[in-house]
């Protein structure tokens, strides 16, 4: 049986001769995205020679953003600090998190690469956060001297920045402005993709909390440590459902309220409650951000009465359905009867779909070489990238109308952990990303922003060793 992508007419706009209209029902985001699937055809984006190419809806964006400010606005206190902190992995662009500081929102950052490139958008320190589950000395140290608040995972990392404190001759942060909290695992269990599940008994983030003496442990490190003033859980992501979530959350609150009883005053200042909103990979539906804060604040109402300051990591629930890949169908052909499409968009962009499909499934999308929907009846059809391997296929037996060389693919909802994380199989290009924006005044109705280039052969030749071309041959070897 060949899977069903959504009915091939649905697409939220007509064409209609030159034009593209919205066809009323839907002009937000299935309009938005036709109409630049349109304009990047007109305008040269995609191309022979420039087959690939990443697209990103600001409009979009910026709505997520309003959406997720709204939802929290809606449930907290008056004058409770909220810091939304995008999760940088989910698209570890510049200009994206330039834009989401635009909105309002800072970072949460997991390397000193993405350190780097939210300091490179001006995001400022007091509206950063540190996570990663490796630190090494020198990042916990740079991270306390900008002022950057910092989660610590585990006791060996809380250990070491007991050392760091000390070395500083002072029981407080060395810049004195670090918030420091401690990551746990509520061991509340796991969703339906084990990879995506950060609180399951055994996983490797934070204090597992139901490990036996570890949450008497964790109180007794708080009540040592009088600059510990921070909670942090991240019970996502992808696969989890929103009640396992907010269970999580509950529990760490709860945890804080003992932590804050056995001090006897308010230690604990700030819960950090992460991201791991899921997404819906088969529908326009937007992000569930108001459901969620309605539910957290139903499950742990004492979370919002404004006797805590508040911090999300949202990442993939914020972007992902404001980006697409677009990609020009290089060639058609047939294997045992069934027709393939080669086009430029496989592992390389899509690793996740392409290796766990059953857990990372994507909408494809067709449009002809002018970029509007393809009409046609729908064929059964897998739709394969560049790379060479065999399972190198972002949609099996996907019915579509049949796909001819110069169409174009559209792999939706691909602007959280696609365009950032790639993978250099083949030694194939990182692709442009370009962002767009509604503008009446151009032909196509969109203007276009280069976010990033796509990567040159020069490129990918330098960071391949070109400047040790010889390091091998000079080696002698006995
Ligand atoms: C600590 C932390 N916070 C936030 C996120 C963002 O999660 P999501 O993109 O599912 O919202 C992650 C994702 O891995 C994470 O590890």
């Amino acid at each position: 049986m060949p899977s069903t992508d959504e009915p091939c007419a649905d697409h939220g706009v007509e064409a209609t001769g030159d034009r593209i209209e919205p066809t009323g029902a839907d002009r937000g985001v299935a309009a938005r995205r036709d109409r630049a699937v349109r304009a990047a055809a007109e305008q040269g984006l995609l191309g022979p020679e420039t087959p690939v190419a990443g697209l990103l809806d600001v409009t979009g964006v910026r709505e997520a953003a309003a959406a997720l400010r709204t939802a929290f606005d809606e449930v907290t206190a008056d004058g409770t600090p909220v810091l939304h902190a995008f999760a940088v992995k989910a698209a570890a662009l510049v200009p994206v998190v330039r834009l989401l500081a635009d909105e309002g929102l800072g970072c949460e950052v997991a390397s000193p690469g993405e350190l780097a490139l939210s300091r490179a958008a001006g995001v400022p320190a007091s509206r950063t956060v540190l996570d990663s589950p490796a630190k090494t000395h020198g990042e916990l140290r740079e991270a306390l001297g900008l002022g950057i608040a910092v989660n610590a995972d585990n006791p060996q990392e809380l250990a070491r920045l007991d050392a760091l404190f000390s070395a500083a001759g002072s029981p407080a942060p060395t810049g004195g402005a670090s918030p420091v909290g401690l990551r746990v695992n509520p061991q509340i269990g796991g969703g339906s993709i084990g990879a995506m599940s950060t609180a399951t008994a055994t996983s490797k983030f934070g204090v597992a909390l139901r490990d036996e003496g570890a949450r008497a442990w964790v109180v007794r490190a708080f009540l040592d440590r009088p600059w510990l003033t921070r909670l942090h859980v991240h019970a996502g992501s992808q696969g989890m459902a929103l009640e396992l979530m907010a269970q999580g959350v509950r529990e760490t609150y709860e945890l804080a309220e003992e932590i804050n009883a056995a001090a006897g005053h308010r230690r604990i200042d700030t819960l950090d409650i992460g991201g791991g909103l899921p997404v819906d990979f088969t529908s326009d539906e937007p992000p569930a951000f108001a459901a969620y804060a309605r539910l957290l604040r139903a499950t742990v109402p004492g979370l919002f009465d404004g006797r805590y300051g508040l911090v999300t990591e949202f990442g993939r629930s914020l972007l992902a359905r404001s980006g697409l890949v677009l990609a020009r169908v290089e060639y058609t052909k047939t294997a045992g009867g069934r027709p393939i499409a080669v086009t430029h968009a496989g592992a390389q962009l899509a690793t996740r779909t392409v290796f766990v499909p059953a857990s990372w499934p994507l909408r494809v999308r067709a449009y002809d070489a002018k970029g509007r929907p393809k009409p046609g009846p729908a064929v059964a059809q897998d739709v394969a990238g560049p790379c060479c391997f065999a399972g190198d296929l972002v949609a099996e037996n996907r019915a579509l109308p049949l796909l001819e060389a110069g169409d174009l693919t559209a792999l939706l909802d691909t602007g959280a952990y696609y365009f950032s994380n790639h993978f250099a199989y083949n030694s194939l290009p990182r692709p442009a990303v370009h962002g767009f924006a509604p503008d009446p005044s151009l032909p196509g109705g969109i203007r276009f922003a280069l976010v990033r280039p796509q990567q040159t052969p020069a490129e990918i030749v330098t960071e391949s060793g070109e400047a040790q071309r010889e390091a091998l041959t000079d080696l002698r070897t006995g």
